[in-house]
């Protein structure tokens, strides 16, 4: 089964618009778990321009599903995944002033800094997953580390889909495969949306997880939290 974890990002972007609590992102959170999300996902930056640090701590004691932080290992960022101690840390490459991620991890040149990261989170128990694009070496150096699964960047995937999707999911599939081979669990996400999320999952239905933010909460605009949810789910079976 593809689990779907919901990434809640803009659900904060929308709040801090005001200042207020409105919407409550908490609450948010509690209803996508309620409305059928498998997991919930969060990227603390440094800026806190979305998520803030005490949303974290909000929201560990009251998630029933997986919590995923994701987000660039800076000491502040590991430190925050060691006290939270959520059921799994993705470790993206951004710089802070980044938009959002737009790439994965070099996983050779950052080979022994992933590698320390790796037994650290290891030792508190925490699954970890590294964010890659479909360089089968990367993912073969993700292995190396002692990562327990990779998350594949799925924005190019996503971007060719309407024109070729066969021509798109194929690096993607050949990927995967590899991932498997090497024994590792798979995520994906990034511009995944009710239109290309099903092609990937019929293609490559051993994925253990899709992390969704951006198009999910555009969709909800128009279809509700819940039926939402729902359409997601249904694209995964
Ligand atoms: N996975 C990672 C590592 C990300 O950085 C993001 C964006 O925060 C996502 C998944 C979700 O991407 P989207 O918001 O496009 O669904």
């Amino acid at each position: 089964m593809t689990k779907l974890s919901v990434n809640i990002n803009k659900i904060a972007t929308l709040r801090n618009a005001r200042g207020g609590n409105n919407p409550d992102v908490v609450k948010v959170a509690l209803d996508c778990e309620r409305f059928g999300a498998q997991g919930i996902t969060v990227h603390p930056r440094p800026d806190e321009r979305h998520i803030r640090k005490s949303d974290v701590y909000a929201l560990r004691p009251l998630l029933t599903t997986e919590f995923n932080m994701e987000g660039f290992p800076s000491n502040e960022f590991v430190d925050l995944v060691l006290e939270v101690k959520p059921h799994q840390v993705t470790l993206v490459p951004d710089s802070p002033e980044q938009i959002t991620s737009n790439a994965g991890w070099d996983t050779k040149k950052n080979f022994s800094f992933l590698s320390d990261l790796m037994v650290l989170f290891g030792n508190a128990g925490i699954r970890t997953s590294i964010f890659v694009g479909t360089d089968v070496e990367m993912i073969e150096y993700a292995a190396k580390t002692g990562a327990d699964r990779v998350e594949l960047y799925t924005e190019p995937y996503a971007s060719l889909y309407s024109q070729n999707p066969e021509m798109a999911i194929s690096p993607f599939v050949k990927a995967a495969e590899a991932v498997r081979s090497l024994g590792m669990g798979l995520n994906a996400g990034h511009d995944l949306s009710l239109e290309n999320l099903k092609y990937m999952h019929d293609c490559i239905p051993w994925l253990d997880e899709v992390s969704i933010g951006h198009a999910l909460v555009c969709d909800a605009l128009y279809l509700g939290l819940e039926k939402t949810i729902q359409e997601y789910r249904n694209c995964l079976k």
